[in-house]
């Protein structure tokens, strides 16, 4: 039984109006699963549908997808030796739809080795032939903070003690040419107290043991925030924290428990998505989630103004999805 009709909200509101016009386009003759003010998302196989979509037609594919862990979980994996050859399948596409200043942000998981507490590479080697053999750019290695990584495999971290706890993913920021789109003014954090009072008080001219001259005039830059670093956390600025949290209590979460919805088991937080949809697109883009599972993406970007496409292959996650777009 549905959970809603596939239109969940008159086309009148959000970008249809847009000269570029809805992202169903891009897709015509396909009909998608549901669709939004500024986004559809469909169900299948995303290899199938990115070869539907048009040369250079995405400003930015943001997906995390399922991690070759050397267990399986729920929503499938492939094992940690073919994860590459699979995955470049996805890569060739994304690249080829992809505007020459877009970006293709990945999020990925580390994992262990089976039954040894050493560490796989293929989060690595995945990179290096996205780079050597698809061709795209690294931009930028970032890393998403999460506290909340169970503390696993348990033989290494809880039981023998022998490893620490994981509480880092991988963001590979990559690009079709060297320099795509971005903007870090856009994703300023506020300046920290140290950097107020510094500011107040103004500075010493010195050298750090570094090398770097710090000058009195550094204390006149004031440039609306501080510039981020390259690791994604929770204390993103209010304005970034569009849609609360991964926490028991959001929406998302709430409304499936209430209809007895299996909740995703692998969602990110919608600060991840926000920060990259906001760095490196414009209202209007189009952002991309070949992986989309609870669709999280699609409602950062509904809510940020761009227009969005999201497929997934499992009918249960998107379904439960459409409740990031009620209230
Ligand atoms: C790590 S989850 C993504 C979770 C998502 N970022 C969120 O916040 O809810 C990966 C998703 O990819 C989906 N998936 C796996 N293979 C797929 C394929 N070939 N086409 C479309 N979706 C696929 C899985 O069903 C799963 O829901």
């Amino acid at each position: 039984m549905p959970i809603m009709n596939s239109i969940i909200a008159p086309p009148q509101t959000g970008l249809f109006s847009s000269p570029s016009g809805h992202p169903k386009k891009l897709l015509a003759g396909i009909p998608p699963f549901y669709e939004t003010p500024n986004g559809s998302a469909y169900l299948g196989d995303s290899l199938e549908l990115l070869s539907k979509l048009p040369d250079s037609s995405v400003n930015l594919v943001f997906t995390s997808p399922p991690y070759a862990l050397h267990f399986k979980k729920a929503y499938g994996n492939v094992s940690k030796a073919d994860y590459v050859e699979w995955f470049l399948g996805f890569a060739r596409q994304i690249n080829r739809v992809l505007t020459d200043d877009g970006s293709f942000v990945l999020n990925i998981g580390g994992s262990y080795n089976p039954k040894t507490p050493t560490r796989s590479l293929y989060h690595f080697k995945l990179l290096i032939a996205l780079v050597e053999e698809i061709g795209f750019y690294l931009a930028q290695e970032c890393f998403w903070y999460n506290p909340a990584k169970m503390p696993v495999p348990a033989e290494w971290v809880t039981v023998r003690r022998v490893r620490v706890k994981d509480s880092v993913e991988y963001v590979w920021w990559l690009s079709k040419t060297p320099f795509p789109k971005a903007d870090n003014r856009k994703v300023l954090r506020p300046y920290s107290a140290d950097m107020i009072r510094l500011s107040k008080k103004g500075v010493r001219t010195t050298v750090r043991p570094s090398g770097h001259n710090i000058n009195s005039s550094f204390d006149k830059i004031d440039a609306g925030g501080s510039i981020p670093a390259n690791v994604i956390d929770d204390q993103t600025p209010s304005d970034m924290l569009v849609l609360g949290n991964n926490s028991a209590n959001d929406n998302y979460t709430k409304k499936c428990k209430e209809a007895d919805v299996k909740i995703h088991p692998a969602r990110f937080p919608p600060t991840l998505p926000t920060f990259f949809v906001k760095l490196l697109t414009d209202p209007g883009d189009i952002v991309v989630d070949p992986f989309a599972g609870s669709n999280t993406t699609g409602s950062v970007a509904e809510q940020l103004e761009r227009r969005w496409i999201s497929m997934e292959l499992v009918e249960e996650y998107l379904e439960a999805s459409k409740f990031r777009f009620t209230d």
